[in-house]
């Protein structure tokens, strides 16, 4: 059966474990996986812009002597002249494996629905699964220490709960056994959806770990190993509701303030793209607590860890 990646409950609690080590068994020897995508074929398509998912799945590519064909969704008849489902079937007869960064999750649901190769979400308005995997293994890296171990961790969220980022990030720090707690304004806008909620309490009282949404950002804060702050202005929410977001977001901001109510040698990160005296001031993001670049940097290897997973290629080294 063919797999997809639209959220992080798309996969096992072991498998997303098993991507984490196979993400840093390729980071640690990527020449080894120099052919592991040979004449392999990436549709990339992108509604919205992107920097760093971009170019990792195409350098992903590269590395391992694939090819990734990026595709501007606003010269495409898809969701116009043509189908989701008509796009998805044909593209399948052409390329290997497709991602697809659009603003409906919906769409991409569809799309997958039709397609006989796997689809990865490269960021839908409702989750960036992507995005956490190298995260993840981002916070191994620094605070898992030998053993690798997430379990015990402490990561809050600041800022808008309503969000791709947050809700993959509640996906997936439950499903590894990390605590985490989101402090977000009150009311439906700016709060975590009640999906989300409900599937990560599952995952939390499964892995015996904490999952908590407060309005309060100093109690999130408190004892946390990982601070983690996103856009405000997400590239779905219309530019009318900026000036009303920031007000409400403005408590919300990451400064040194903020982080001394952390444990003393947190980490700071952000997905990127970030502004600097919006959702964290410059001296936190440009600080020595900040690994907002080594997080970028992951999306490279996490990328082909995703990508060789649902081929089934995880033992394909070059
Ligand atoms: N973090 C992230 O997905 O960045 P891009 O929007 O630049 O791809
Ligand atoms: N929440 C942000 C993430 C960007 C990578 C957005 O959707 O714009």
């Amino acid at each position: 059966m063919v797999r997809h990646l639209l959220t992080l409950n798309d996969l096992t609690d072991k498998e997303l474990l098993e991507i984490l080590d196979f993400a840093d068994e390729i980071k640690g020897n990527p020449k080894q996986y120099a052919t592991a995508m040979k004449d392999q074929t990436l549709l990339m398509i992108f509604a919205k812009p992107s920097l760093r998912t971009r170019l990792s799945f195409e350098v992903g590519m590269t590395q391992m002597d694939g090819h990734g064909i990026y595709y501007d969704l606003s010269n495409s008849p898809m969701g116009k002249k043509e189908s989701i489902a008509d796009t998805a079937r044909t593209a399948a007869r052409y390329v290997d494996i497709v991602m697809a960064r659009l603003f409906g999750h919906e769409d991409i649901e569809e799309y997958a629905k039709y397609s006989k190769v796997p689809v990865i979400n490269a960021l839908t308005n409702f989750a960036h699964p992507c995005q956490i995997i190298a995260d993840l293994q981002t916070i191994r890296e620094k605070k898992g220490g030998k053993q690798k171990k997430l379990k015990g961790i402490k990561l809050a969220y600041c800022g808008d709960g309503n969000n791709n980022v947050t809700h993959s990030l509640i996906e997936g720090c439950t499903k590894v056994g990390m605590d985490i707690s989101v402090a977000c304004p009150k009311g439906t806008e700016f709060e975590p959806q009640a999906k989300v909620i409900e599937i990560g309490g599952k995952s939390a009282e499964r892995n015996k770990c904490k999952l908590v949404i407060t309005n309060e950002p100093h109690e999130a804060v408190k004892d946390a190993d990982v601070i983690y702050t996103d856009s405000w202005m997400s590239y779905h929410v219309p530019k009318e509701k900026e000036a009303g977001r920031m007000t409400m977001f403005k408590s919300y901001q990451v400064n040194s303030e903020l982080m001394k109510h952390a444990k003393k040698d947190a980490i700071f990160m952000n997905c990127l793209p970030a502004m600097r005296g919006y959702e964290q001031t410059v001296d936190v993001i440009d600080g020595p607590q900040s690994v907002v670049f080594d997080q970028a940097e992951n999306r490279l290897h996490a990328q082909k860890a995703i990508m060789l997973f649902l081929l089934g290629r995880m033992g394909a080294k070059g």
